[in-house]
């Protein structure tokens, strides 16, 4: 394959170093086109005889080839790693002031890029907007992971390993060389039209897939939450309506990039409810839920709430330790699901993110869990130590309700929620098998 491996100015430039010569041993040709701030980080030489091209930033080198256009038409492969708030700033701009922005603007292959910066310019509303415009135009913009920045602090905004970025990005060529012999067998032209998807598999379906993670309040101010960013359901949500079910999407606090893959082209819910807490959750799936074929718990549930969340913001009193918060038990969402399906022949789908303990291995829980639950499908993951939340891909093996392994399943969320679809479509019922049901 034809790479181009575009680097911006940060440290995190030295790990794209790596990435080069992993991509070579692949077997790929590589041009590194670096930006001139990258220069500063790591130079031309390393560039040059790691990857046996020319690596420049600039236009006006090598005129007569007219690189800034060349090298974006003619290749199968953009990366950019690290990309930097300005990098992601000018190319979400449509900017051509250097030889990297213009490949951006040239190139007609899959773009993958890989944020690196501190937690504070990621979160800016500046770089969320930013992000959310360029995966709007089809880039594959990579979550970056959280752990040590450059000085002591830590957050998200780590570059994530260089095999980690060359497994997604070679998952994305992979993913769009699939859509488009679709697309060519469908008779559609590629790159146009509706992205031709799998067989709709799912039309006419009514279809509920909660995400994220519900918080629970404290204090007007506070809340007890988890890590999920939603995007798993988000992407089963997505995968679904691509396969043409009416979907309803219960989303519970999802990160902004995510909230922005809801809107993106290529599988949108029909309806969206925003929901809260857990309470708010389990009214929403079980109301859209009484007339469902499939309902995917995918959202992280707390377990516990707090017992009163006072309506004015708890003092700190000085000298006095804190106030022990009291906890109680929150419904089992899915396991009521389960016992009560509220729509004859309806199929119940949880979600089970483990760490694996001295008790048993993540798939040990995972089948204790599926035959506890009830439910007719678990999808089990590994998560912690940079997997399961908030990266882009994700390894799930799927259980059934008697705890049987029924599938596995890795890659991109979304190829993992085409994946879960696969498994649970030819468990729906046909319409005329469910009783006492009007369509
Ligand atoms: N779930 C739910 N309601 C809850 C807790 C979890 O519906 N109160 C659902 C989740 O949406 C998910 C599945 O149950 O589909 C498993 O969630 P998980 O948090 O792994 O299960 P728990 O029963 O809370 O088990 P653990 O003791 O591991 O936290």
């Amino acid at each position: 394959m034809r790479i181009v491996l575009g680097v911006s100015g940060g440290v995190a430039a030295y790990k794209a170093v790596l990435l080069l010569r992993l991509l070579r041993e692949q077997g790929h040709r590589v041009r590194v086109v670096p930006t001139a701030s990258a220069l500063r980080f790591v130079g031309a030489p390393t560039w040059e005889a790691l990857s046996g091209e020319p690596a420049t930033d600039q236009v006006f080198e090598d005129v007569e080839h007219v690189p800034h256009v060349a090298l974006g038409q003619g290749a199968d492969l953009v990366v950019v790693a690290p990309a930097t708030a300005d990098l992601l700033a000018r190319a979400a701009a449509g900017r051509a002031d250097d030889l990297l922005t213009s490949t951006l603007l040239t190139a007609r292959c899959p773009v993958v890029m890989a944020p690196a910066m501190h937690t504070e310019m990621w979160e800016h509303p500046a770089t969320v907007a930013n992000v959310a415009t360029l995966r709007a135009r089809g880039v594959h913009v990579i979550e970056p992971a959280s752990g040590r920045l450059t000085g002591a602090d830590t957050g998200p905004g780590r570059l994530p390993e260089p095999d980690e970025i060359a497994r997604v990005a070679l998952a994305v060529v992979e993913d769009a060389s699939r859509a488009t012999a679709a697309a060519a067998d469908a008779g559609a032209e590629p790159g146009h039209g509706p992205r031709s998807g799998p067989a709709q598999d799912l039309a006419g379906r009514r279809v509920v897939v909660s995400a994220g993670g519900t918080r629970e309040p404290i204090d007007p101010v506070r809340f007890i939450g988890n890590r999920s960013s939603g995007r798993q359901g988000v992407e089963l949500a997505r995968a679904a309506a691509a396969r043409g079910a009416h979907v309803t999407l219960v989303a519970a606090n999802l990160s902004p990039d995510v909230a922005a893959l809801v809107r993106a082209p290529g599988g949108v819910p029909d309806a969206v409810v925003e929901v809260e807490t857990t309470a708010q959750l389990r009214d929403a799936v079980r109301s859209a839920a009484a007339g469902a074929d499939v309902v995917v718990m995918a959202a992280a549930v707390a377990d516990f709430r707090p017992a009163h969340a006072p309506d004015a913001k708890i003092k700190k009193v000085p000298g006095q330790g804190p106030e022990p918060i009291a906890l109680v038990e929150n419904p089992d969402v899915l396991a009521e699901l389960a016992r009560d399906r509220l729509r004859p022949g309806q199929v119940v789908v949880g979600f089970a993110a483990e760490t694996g303990d001295a008790h048993g291995s993540v798939l040990d829980h995972g089948r204790a869990k599926a035959r506890r639950k009830g439910a007719d499908l678990l999808v089990v993951n590994a998560v912690g130590e940079g997997r399961g939340f908030a990266v882009d891909a994700n390894d799930v093996t799927v259980v059934d309700g008697a705890g049987d392994v029924v599938a596995t399943a890795s890659g991109l969320k979304g190829e993992v929620a085409d994946a879960v679809w696969d498994v649970v479509v030819p468990r729906v019922a046909p319409s005329d098998e469910r009783a006492g049901v009007g369509e």
